[in-house]
This record gives structure tokens, C-alpha cells and sequence, in this order.
């Protein structure tokens, strides 16, 4: 069967990447570039998400799958595949955002299948949560644990999600109380694998938080992130003590976060807490978060491409065998697992 794939962003860092994974492993797959410019080849297509007149060109190509891999904030795009069942798989939403598309998706009849793959490093942290307990109901407790470089390359788009959301508070999850916090506040001791070592962590938000807690009904759920510079994590937390954040303007807060380095590792650590005690996952990406961000993307495209799925909504570790998917992580090269 043709397979005729659109990647909506597909000229942004991590767009591009998903391009480069998915045709180097599947030689035979017809890709399309979507972005608002356009371009030179007949597989560029000019499509801007915030006007649905555009997307006409989905259908007359006849796209059997939309990766979404820009902010699509009024879900044109997942609401288009809904309507013209289309497979659509998306790695773009924050939290609140993913709850929206995630309650427009339900309530609608699906006849593809819709994927939302925006958790941590595109949606694969909860399949690796599964390869630590035999038994997802035994797991008590699931704190996330991440390392984040300001010198790894970063998409604007991606440089803008935390400047939309450092001001907001969110929801961690305390013997399935919802307890609001803020980013960057509770430190926590860490030790990080892979030479990293000792490090203050800070509240963050993920929708892996919601998808623990809601989704796989594991009742204590947090996550906590660090930057590469010890300085820089203490001051972000300083800012958000006096509340600096919000009496920034959205444009300043871009102009915190905004910055792209030339490339570095990225790293994250699962601790799953069950009664017969505490186990530990650590994953580095030594390419960085957008080539691990487009590898999971592609996995869960590659499940969608091969295997049976019926027509329904999915958080993409959904499409997976748990310890199939940490062996396909395992096998790439610039990925390593303890
Ligand atoms: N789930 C995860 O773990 C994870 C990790 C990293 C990133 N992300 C998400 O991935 C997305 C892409 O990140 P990125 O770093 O690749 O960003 P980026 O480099 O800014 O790329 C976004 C691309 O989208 C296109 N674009 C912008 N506005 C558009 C519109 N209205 N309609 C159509 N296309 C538009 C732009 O190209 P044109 O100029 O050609 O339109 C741009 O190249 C973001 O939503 C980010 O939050 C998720």
C-alpha cells in the first residue's frame, strides 16, 4: 500500500529530523513538507494551520498520515483528520493543550487512528515506565527526572513553549490529589547518570504528568527538571520566587528562553516505585532532544506503518509493547539506556 505522509512543520528542527529518521529507514514512504511558505518540489506543500483553507491540498494528495510538528493552537488540523479520516499522530502539545485535543478527540466518532505523542521526548517516557513493572497497577509512585542543556539545538517553537507556560501553575499528583505547583520552584536532590552527577531539580511541566496520573492511574506522579548550568537553574528559580515571570511580557520571556545552542546530550531518568522497591531507567540521547524527539516519532509512525491498530485515539506508548520499544531505543546509535 502507497503511504503518503505530511509532516505539518517539516521544515523546522525537529520536522526536518522526523524527515531525515523516517526516510532513512523507510526508503519507500512518500513524505510531504507542510509549512507556510511552500517550496520548490511538488511534495512542499503550502499550509499554514491557523487557515484551514489551505489544507485542501491534504486531500488532493492524498495524505494518509499528518505528523503535526508545529503549535496547531486551535487544533485545525487534528479536527481536518478527524473529519476526512485521516491518520494523524502530534508531539506539539503542552499539558493543557493536550487535554483540549485529547476531549475534542473523544468526543468525536474516529475512522483513523489519532495519536498524541507530545510527552517528554515524544511520548515514549510512559512506554518505558511499563518495561520497569510487570504490573502497571503495582506502581505507586513515578518521578520523571530531566536534564536539559541550553547548548543543545532548540526550534523556536520549542524555545516558545516554555516561555508560554513558565508563568502558569499545573497540576502534580499526590496519592491522586492534584496539587498545583510551579515550574522551576521544590528542588530535589538528583544524582544524573551518564557523568552528570549531583544536581538540584525543579518542578516542570509535561503532559506525561496528566498521562501517568489520569491515563494509567498510577496515583503519585512528579516531575522535576534541570539545565546544564547549575547558575542558571537557581536563578530561574529566583525569578519565579519573586514572581519576575509574571510581570514579564510574553516577548521577554522569549527573550529568556530563547536560545539555541550548537547541539548537546539530553538526558532523562524514570524512578518507578513499587512495593518490592525502587527501580531506575536513564536514557541519553547523545544528538540531543530533537534527534530523540523525531526518533520516537518515527517509531511510533513505523507502529502505525506495520502493525494492526484500529481506528481509535491513542497516547502513542499505547501503539507499543513496552520492551519492544525500549530494544528499537536501545538500537539506535546515538542512544543509550541504563
Ligand atoms: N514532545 C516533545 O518532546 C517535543 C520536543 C521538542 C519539540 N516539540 C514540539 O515540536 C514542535 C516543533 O518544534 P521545533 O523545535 O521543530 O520548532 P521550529 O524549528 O520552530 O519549527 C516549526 C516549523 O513550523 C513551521 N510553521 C510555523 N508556523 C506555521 C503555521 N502557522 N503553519 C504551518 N507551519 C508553520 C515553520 O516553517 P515555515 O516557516 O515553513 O512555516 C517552522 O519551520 C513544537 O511544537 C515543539 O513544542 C515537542
Amino acid at each position: 500500500m502507497e503511504h503518503n505522509i505530511l509532516v505539518v512543520g517539516g521544515n523546522g528542527l525537529v520536522g526536518k529530523t522526523i524527515i531525515r529518521i523516517l526516510k532513512s529507514r523507510n526508503p519507500h514512504v512518500n513524505i510531504f513538507i507542510g509549512g507556510r511558505k511552500g517550496g520548490k518540489t511538488e511534495n512542499d506543500l503550502k499550509i499554514d494551520v491557523t487557515d484551514p483553507v489551505t489544507f485542501q491540498i491534504i486531500s488532493d494528495k492524498k495524505i494518509s498520515l499528518v505528523i503535526l510538528s508545529v503549535n496547531d493552537k486551535s487544533d485545525h488540523i487534528l479536527r481536518f483528520a478527524i473529519a476526512n479520516g485521516i491518520d494523524y499522530l502530534d508531539i506539539t502539545k503542552p499539558t493543557p493543550d493536550l487535554v483540549k485535543a485529547y476531549h475534542i478527540a473523544k468526543s468525536n466518532a474516529v475512522h483513523s487512528r489519532i495519536v498524541f505523542s507530545s510527552g517528554w521526548m515524544g511520548g515514549i517516557v510512559n512506554g518505558l515506565v511499563k518495561t520497569l513493572s510487570n504490573h502497571t497497577e503495582d506502581i505507586q509512585e513515578v518521578k520523571l527526572f530531566v536534564y536539559y542543556s541550553v547548548k543543545d539545538l532548540a526550534g523556536e517553537s520549542s524555545a516558545h513553549f516554555m516561555a508560554e507556560n513558565v508563568a502558569k501553575p499545573f497540576i502534580r499528583y499526590e496519592n491522586n490529589r492534584q496539587v498545583p505547583v510551579r515550574h522551576f520552584l521544590d528542588s530535589e536532590d538528583f544524582n544524573f547518570t551518564f557523568g552528570i552527577g549531583k544536581r538540584e531539580a525543579y518542578n516542570f511541566d509535561v503532559p506525561d504528568l496528566y498521562i501517568l496520573n489520569q491515563i494509567e492511574k498510577i496515583p503519585n506522579v512528579s516531575v522535576k527538571m534541570t539545565y546544564n548550568s547549575k547558575l542558571i537553574t537557581w536563578l530561574l528559580g529566583a525569578f519565579q520566587k519573586i514572581k519576575l515571570f509574571n510581570i514579564l511580557s510574553l516577548k521577554e520571556r522569549r527573550m529568556v528562553f530563547g536560545s539555541s545552542g550548537k547541539g548537546d546530550q539530553s538526558v532523562f531518568e524514570i524512578v518507578v516505585k513499587t512495593n518490592g522497591g525502587n527501580k531506575k531507567l536513564s536514557l541519553q540521547s547523545t544528538k540531543g532532544q530533537a534527534e530523540l524527539t523525531a526518533l520516537s516519532a518515527v517509531l511510533h509512525t513505523e507502529e502505525l506503518l506495520r502493525n494492526f491498530h484500529e481506528n481509535a485515539v491513542y497516547f502513542s506508548h499505547q501503539l507499543h509493547q513496552p520492551l519492544s520499544l525500549l530494544e528499537k531505543l536501545k538500537a539506535y546509535e546515538t542512544i543509550n539506556i541504563q
